[in-house]
């Protein structure tokens, strides 16, 4: 089997692109639009589990707001990633970056090597001798795009944190800092898969908006009509497999679905089986609890 390049993945060629092509979340969508029409721009937090449709969301969300400054006053980091970017690579000057080619460095590279000077120039400052470590960075590239003046007439940024779960407690005591510091300039939309962990003064100012999983009739309707406009037969048995496969994630649904119909455009149930992840995930977990619990010659089964 090959592997399936990004710009030909169905979940991003069907990513919504306005309010009309989001499937369930009826309530959530509807509290954004509503906010989008009479231009209402809180801080927001998105939760819920993955693949429900929270980056989505605040993309069109955003679009709607700054319509076309949305270039100059959008930005949307992902927590996750800045953390784990080694320093190294953060350290790099624009000049190192631009004798790269376009294919070998990424917005957030170039955003960081920025950032990074931002931050060794604001410690020297201070004073301090030490270049910048993990969590001055990421405060810094938080606070770097909040900060800076709009470039158009428009007079809101709009700031998404992905997987900001990753913070830490102090990282978030920072960003509250920075939230009210900007407030006039920026908005925050925060993104993360469950509220625990969060410090209630974070969550106070925020409206905050949940995704729930996707239902399983949900899921089959989105497949069937996907498959329709890829020209797959679905079996009528495989789009509720995929669904009960996929646990409420649409991404891991439409991922599944082209998998499988790319090796046969005609997809039954078995196929959904034989190409779950879910389900060799789950019988090994079984096998382990079998064991574990000491039932192995049950595991023993399992495993023939
Ligand atoms: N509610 C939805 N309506 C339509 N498509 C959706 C929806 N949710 C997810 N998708 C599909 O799944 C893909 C991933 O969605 P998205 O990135 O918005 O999910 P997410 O909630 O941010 O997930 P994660 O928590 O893993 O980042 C989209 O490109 C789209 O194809
Ligand atoms: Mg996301």
């Amino acid at each position: 089997m090959g592997v399936i390049l990004e710009p030909l993945l169905w979940c991003i060629k069907y990513r919504p692109k306005n309010w009309d092509e989001f499937v369930g979340q009826e309530s959530t969508i509807s509290h954004l639009k509503s906010f989008a029409e009479s231009n209402t721009l809180p801080n927001m937090i998105f939760y819920g589990p993955t693949g429900t449709g929270k980056t989505s969301a605040a993309d069109v969300f955003s679009k709607a707001i700054l319509g076309s400054s949305l270039e100059a006053n959008f930005k949307s980091l992902n927590i996750r990633d800045i953390w784990f970017m080694s320093l190294t690579d953060a350290k790099r000057t624009v000049q190192d970056l631009a004798k790269l080619g376009r294919e070998e460095r990424s917005e957030l590279e170039e955003y960081m090597s920025i950032v990074y000077r931002e931050a060794n120039d604001a410690l020297k400052l201070k004073g301090r001798t030490s270049p910048p470590n993990r969590s001055q960075l990421l405060q810094e590239a938080i606070r770097f795009f909040a900060s800076t003046s709009t470039v158009t007439d428009e007079k809101i940024k709009i700031l998404v944190l992905d997987e900001a779960d990753a913070l830490s407690h102090s990282m978030q005591q920072a960003l509250r800092r920075t939230m009210e510091l900007y407030s006039d300039a920026c908005r925050f939309i925060l993104i993360t898969p469950s509220l625990s962990g969060w410090s209630p003064a974070i969550i106070s100012r925020c409206s905050v908006l949940k995704f729930p999983q996707l239902t399983e009739e949900e899921i089959v309707a989105h497949i069937m009509d996907i498959a329709k406009k890829e020209n797959v037969t679905l079996e009528p048995d495989a789009g509720p497999a995929i669904a009960r496969e996929s646990e409420g994630d649409l991404r891991r649904a439409i991922n599944l679905l082209q998998i499988i119909a790319t090796n046969d455009s005609n997809v039954t149930e078995d196929d959904v089986y034989t190409y779950s992840e879910t389900t060799l995930n789950r019988t090994t977990r079984e096998i382990v609890s079998l064991t574990i619990d000491g039932s192995y010659q049950d595991a023993r089964k399992m495993m023939r």
